[in-house]
Order: C-alpha cells, then sequence, then structure tokens
C-alpha cells in the first residue's frame, strides 16, 4: 500500500456537512494547552474552539502573545515542551488526530495538513538544495523516484513563481532572497497537495510588494487546488484582505469569530473594535458602525498572570465588575455566525 494510501486510511472520518454549507475539514473544539515551569503551571490556551471548512481562508488574528502560534503547533500535534494539550480535541474530515500513533500522524503531516511556519529563515536546512527539501516528503510520503520527486519540485517551484525553476532547484537556501525562501516554504508546504494549509504570519518579515505576491499566491493555489487555509496574522489589513472568515484570540481564547465582512464592519468586542480603529487605511462600508477608538493602552497579560474572568479586563474601557470574576462564554451576538465572548452582550448572559 502506498503512504499516501495509508493516510487517507487514517483519516478516513467524514467531515460534518449541514446543507447549503461547504463542509468542514478542521474541527478545533475546546483546546486547552499548558505549560509547566518550576512547579507551576499556566493555562496557554483555555477552551479555544473553531472550524475551518473546505476551500476557505479562516484567519486567526490577535495580538502578540495571545496563541495563534501555539494553537496552530497543537493542531499540527508539535507543540514544544513543556507545552501539553490539557484538554478538547482537533478533528480532521471527522477524525480525531490524538487517536492516530506518531507514524500516523507523520502521515497525516505528509498528505493532508501542511504548515507554514512562522520562521521560515530558519526552517529550511542549510545544507540541502531547496530541491531536495521539497523533494523529501514528495518521496516519503507519496512513494515517488529520486527523478520523479524532483521533477515535482522544479514544477512546484515554477508554480510559486520562482524563475528558472530548473536551475534554481539545485540552490542552497542562502543562495535565495528572503521572499524566494518564503515562496519556497510554500512550495514544501503545497507540494502534497494539503486539504489543509496553517499559514503561521507567512509574511511578516517581508517587504511589502512582496507580501502581496505571496498572498496573490496563496489564493491561486487556494482557487487550483480548493485548500482550505487558516492564515494567522496579527495584521488586520492582511485580514481585510484574504479572510473568508475570522476568529479573533485574545489571552489564549477565542474573543470573537464571524464572517470576515462582519467582523471588520461591525466588531462587538471592545478587543477586536479596538483592533480595527487602530488601521485608518480600512475603508469604510455604508452602516459601518465601528468606534473611533485611540490604539489600545495597555500590554496582554502574561500566560502567568491570567486570571478566572475576562483577560481584556485591565485594558478595556467598558469593563463592569463582573467581568473580573468569569470569563463570558462565547455567544452569538450579531448576525448567525458571529460569536463574541464578551459581557456587554445580553446573549452571553
Ligand atoms: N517555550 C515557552 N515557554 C513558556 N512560555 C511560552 C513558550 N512558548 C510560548 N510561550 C507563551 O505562550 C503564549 C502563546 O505564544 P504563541 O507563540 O502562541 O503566541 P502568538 O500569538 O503566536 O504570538 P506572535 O504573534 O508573537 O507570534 C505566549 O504568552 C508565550 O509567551
Ligand atoms: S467581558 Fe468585560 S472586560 Fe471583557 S471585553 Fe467585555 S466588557 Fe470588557
Ligand atoms: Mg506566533
Amino acid at each position: 500500500m502506498t503512504a499516501a494510501r495509508e493516510a487517507a486510511m487514517d483519516i478516513a472520518g467524514d467531515a460534518p456537512a449541514s446543507a447549503g454549507a461547504p463542509a468542514t475539514v478542521l474541527q478545533v473544539e475546546d483546546l486547552s494547552l499548558e505549560f509547566r515551569a518550576r512547579g507551576r503551571s499556566a493555562e496557554v490556551l483555555s477552551c479555544v474552539s473553531f472550524a475551518l471548512r473546505a476551500g476557505e481562508t479562516l484567519c486567526l488574528v490577535g495580538e502578540s502573545g495571545c496563541g495563534k502560534s501555539m494553537t496552530a503547533l497543537a493542531i499540527m500535534r508539535l507543540v514544544p515542551p513543556p507545552g501539553r494539550i490539557g484538554g478538547g480535541r482537533v478533528r480532521l474530515r471527522g477524525a480525531d488526530l490524538a487517536s492516530l500513533d506518531e507514524a500516523a500522524m507523520r502521515r497525516v503531516r505528509g498528505n493532508h495538513l501542511s504548515m507554514i511556519f512562522q520562521e521560515p529563515m530558519t526552517a529550511l536546512n542549510p545544507v540541502y538544495t531547496v530541491g531536495e527539501q521539497i523533494a523529501e516528503p514528495l518521496r516519503l510520503h507519496q512513494g515517488l523516484d529520486r527523478r520523479q520527486a524532483r521533477e515535482r519540485a522544479v514544477e512546484m517551484l515554477r508554480s510559486v513563481g520562482i524563475p528558472l525553476p530548473e536551475r534554481r532547484v539545485d540552490d542552497y537556501p542562502h543562495q535565495m532572497s528572503g521572499g524566494m525562501r518564503q515562496r519556497v516554504m510554500i512550495a514544501i508546504a503545497l507540494a502534497c497537495d494539503p486539504e489543509v494549509l496553517i499559514a503561521d504570519e507567512p509574511t511578516t518579515a517581508l517587504d511589502v510588494t512582496v507580501q502581496a505576491q505571496i498572498f496573490d499566491l496563496l489564493r491561486e493555489q487556494q482557487a487550483r487546488r480548493g485548500t482550505a487555509v487558516l492564515l494567522i496574522t496579527h495584521d488586520m489589513g492582511a485580514v481585510s484582505e484574504m479572510a473568508d472568515r475570522v476568529v479573533v484570540m485574545y489571552g489564549g481564547r477565542v474573543v470573537e469569530q464571524g464572517a470576515a465582512g462582519e467582523v471588520l464592519s461591525r466588531p462587538l468586542h471592545p478587543y477586536t473594535r479596538g483592533l480595527i480603529a487602530c488601521l485608518p487605511e480600512l475603508d469604510r462600508a455604508p452602516g459601518d458602525l465601528r468606534p473611533d477608538l485611540p490604539e489600545i493602552p495597555g500590554v496582554v497579560p502574561s500566560i502567568w498572570d491570567r486570571g478566572e474572568g475576562c483577560p481584556f479586563f485591565d485594558r478595556c474601557g467598558q469593563a463592569m465588575p463582573r467581568c473580573r470574576g468569569a470569563f463570558p462564554p462565547l455567544a452569538q451576538a450579531g448576525a448567525r455566525g458571529h460569536d463574541v465572548a464578551c459581557w456587554l452582550y445580553p446573549e452571553t448572559t
């Protein structure tokens, strides 16, 4: 049996689908993650839940330290120590990834679930050519021989817009520019035709022109292959450009989620409102309810200082005494599918 077929059998579950809605490919349910250090433990992620649908781009946004990368790594089952999954599930097409042994999980990573890591410059191996690095998973997971894998590597380099791919395939990473290395990372992540691509800040280190090219590339690949993309960013400009739906995180929790148009034009959570108000360049649509808030004062609380209540309490201009006591549940408060976790909204009470 080929490795690709074995991997298909590893996740033979069915995606839950409702009439008219695209099927859910990746479901994150009540995911919790903790770190233990010096005899103490801290919750990095608390009850994170969201669904990624076939063919869509879901943007996971929030300030530095809110848990975006840890969410991605938890999905991939690559959480570094001392991190530990404390509870919850990740389902790929309905199959619980925690139930797979490590060999099966590697096959899933090679065939169904790919990730572009936050630090691409260090994620590439300096001692192998870029062609070898694209070809390796193809040989390992798809059973291609050396020649076939090289041909596919050239094809992938061409498809991500690398000029003269027949020559550049033999380059080492240091012979390429930052933008080209980022394209190579995307080529590696897409080589095995994943159903789900997690892109963790894929353009942060790049200049604006290259950023725009990378986004075009992701859109093209998505249109061509129907890949579902979980795009992680702290940049609301990128969200407005790329997202079909948005999940906003703060302090290791989901605080708001919904269709991108809804969340961007009618943000509900005081934190999301603050984020969007910091973006003067976003065009305002008719009926846009965004308030003119100044930039959000204060900093994200450390994972060691999170209490029971709303993690935004110290920075929120609308905080009430009850906000300190308990975290509000995520509940629908706007249009269908637009949920918020904030005590300001009666639906949460
Ligand atoms: N090895 C570690 N030891 C202790 N705490 C850690 C470790 N790695 C991450 N953290 C903490 O876990 C929390 C979540 O980190 P994460 O990397 O997911 O944030 P992020 O949202 O991706 O931020 P950024 O936008 O800066 O990439 C942060 O508060 C961070 O300080
Ligand atoms: S729950 Fe309270 S502190 Fe938290 S965002 Fe809402 S109003 Fe502000
Ligand atoms: Mg990160």
